[in-house]
């Protein structure tokens, strides 16, 4: 059938998304599949719907892509589509309720406030400093920064607000960040992140040589399975499926605390979902494919 690589969107990831879509794209093309790039605006389901389009391939990262908004439209619709359905996509999309899921399921994660109001500062500086401060509902790292101060805080607070009416504060885990890709439910070997920047921020993801992966990741066998087993009971909490990526710190000590989910993870040539993919031996057009496929056969 004729299949919908959906992307762009208006998101402030969207420049990544175009970068995933085209490599997306282009993998499938090669694969001899009828597939077609769409920049998705306002008028994407009457296209999808007019130019006959059979399923869709969700490479949308953020809000009204990655967070459960294209992917009940395409269920009203009817068209099948990729990876996570409505309910995980938006609790993956949302970083507070995530964490506070996972807090109940007592799965670790880094002590948090929500900052609504100036007094919720407070209760934030009461976890001590250093903070990490984060819109809820961003991706690549947009509208972060880590604050040492009171002051640096209200600072950071304001800025992040800018791109969420939901901004939190979390206790800064010192560590090395790992990530576990998640295809068809089963956990891929984990890579660990290295970067001179002070945390894993956009430069790091996408412009820096200085970023640093390494995958194998290092960690003894027992302790990559039991991250490996975390990243999938975190997945499976939020009820995310199909593919993705959870994103785990772990502290000097070895601690594990899971920072967040991607239901759409990135596709480009720096991501890392393609990284560990062929670590176990999975080419990118092989897994492009078995993503394609997620969408039901
Ligand atoms: N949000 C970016 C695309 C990622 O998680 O890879
Ligand atoms: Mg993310």
């Amino acid at each position: 059938g004729k299949v919908a690589v959906l992307m762009g969107g208006l998101s402030a990831e969207r420049e990544v998304s175009l970068q995933g879509g085209q490599a997306v794209l282009e993998a499938l093309v090669r694969r001899g599949v009828d597939a077609h790039g769409v920049d998705v605006g306002r008028d994407v389901l009457s296209l999808l719907q007019q130019e006959q389009y059979d399923r869709a391939f969700i490479m949308l990262h953020g809000r009204g892509g990655e967070d459960g908004v294209i992917q009940g439209a395409l269920e009203n619709i009817g068209m099948p589509y990729t990876g996570c359905g409505v309910a995980g996509s938006a609790l993956g999309m949302d970083k507070y309720r995530c964490k506070l899921l996972w807090a109940g399921l007592g799965l670790p994660t880094a002590e948090f406030v929500m900052l609504e109001q100036a007094a919720d500062l407070e209760r934030a500086e009461a976890l001590g400093f250093p903070l990490m401060i984060k819109p809820s509902h961003e991706g690549s790292s947009i509208g972060m920064a880590k604050v040492e101060s009171g002051q640096q805080l209200e600072e950071a607070w304001r800025q992040a607000a800018g791109y969420d009416i939901e901004v939190m504060a979390e206790r800064w885990i010192s560590g090395a960040e790992y990530t576990a890709s998640i295809l068809d439910d089963q956990v891929l070997p984990l890579i660990r992140i290295e970067t001179p920047n002070t945390f894993y921020d956009y430069e790091a993801k996408y412009q820096a040589d200085s970023t640093a992966y390494h995958c194998p990741c290092g960690l003894a066998s027992d302790q990559e399975e039991a991250l490996k087993r975390l990243a999938g009971q975190a997945f499976r909490a939020v009820g995310a499926s199909g593919w993705g990526r959870v994103d785990i710190m772990l502290d000097e000590a070895g601690a594990p605390y899971l920072l967040e989910v991607n239901t759409v993870p990135g596709m480009t040539s720096h991501s890392l979902v393609p990284m560990a993919a062929r670590e176990a031996g999975i080419d990118f057009d092989e897994l492009v494919w078995r993503i394609l496929l997620t969408s039901g056969t």
